[in-house]
């Protein structure tokens, strides 16, 4: 099969020295391009900034923006068979980004952000993406239900759930846990590490191909 990963936090830039992101460390995502690599499948990866190493063999593609990623999603998925969204992408971003490093002259500084286009989102409608489509879900309650919520509104295959208000288990930790919400049926996956995880995540995209 021909899989799309999207992995990493998103970089959002704020002036020529600073920038808005997140905790993603890409951990999961890369693991998941390392074990469909390992599976023998043509992975493109399609990555913010990262310290993860980038698996031998596949088609990487380094972005920082929400805006670069949508831009790159927009280009590769068309041909591809699966596309799995791992990506923490910023919901905003700055409205502007100033030319010059912002002066601290102030007592307070407002930061007015816009929205970032929904690159999951935007696979089935805006890309007319048909293939096997895997968002992720990051809740911190009702995880299930915001999953489930997620799956509908974003026309998925699959929602891969997880907890990220648990200490033990998520954002740039070794381990997950999680649950694998589908149109009809929920299944969970009990605490692993994230490689072994990422070997499972593989063969349940591989059973959603039609046959
Ligand atoms: N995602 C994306 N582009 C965005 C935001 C999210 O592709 N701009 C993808 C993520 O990679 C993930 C899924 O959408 O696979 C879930 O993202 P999330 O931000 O949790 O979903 P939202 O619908 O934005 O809901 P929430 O209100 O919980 O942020």
């Amino acid at each position: 099969m021909k899989i799309l990963i999207t992995a990493g936090p998103t970089r959002e830039p704020l002036d020529p020295v600073r920038y808005l992101t997140n905790r993603s460390s890409g951990k999961m995502g890369y693991a998941i391009a390392d074990a469909a690599a390992a599976a023998n499948h043509h992975v493109t990866l399609i990555s913010g900034p990262s310290n993860e190493e980038v698996p031998d063999g596949i088609d990487y593609i380094p972005v920082e923006t929400a805006e670069e990623m949508y831009h790159a999603v927009q280009n590769y998925i068309g041909k591809m068979d699966a596309a799995i969204f791992a990506a923490a992408v910023s919901d905003y971003r700055p409205a502007s980004i100033a030319e010059q490093k912002i002066k601290k002259t102030e007592d307070t500084l407002t930061l007015e952000l816009v929205k970032n286009p929904d690159i999951l989102g935007s696979a089935r409608s805006k890309f007319s993406y048909q293939g096997v489509l895997v968002g992720f879900a990051a809740e911190t309650e009702n995880v299930e239900s915001n999953a489930r919520a997620k799956l509908m509104r974003k026309q998925c295959d699959l929602v891969i759930a997880n907890d990220v208000s648990r200490k033990d288990i998520g954002f740039d930790s070794n381990e997950n846990e999680l649950l694998l919400v589908y149109p009809q049926t929920t299944e969970s996956i009990p605490k692993a590490d994230k490689h072994h995880l990422a070997h499972i995540i593989i063969e349940k995209v591989t059973d959603l191909q039609p046959k």
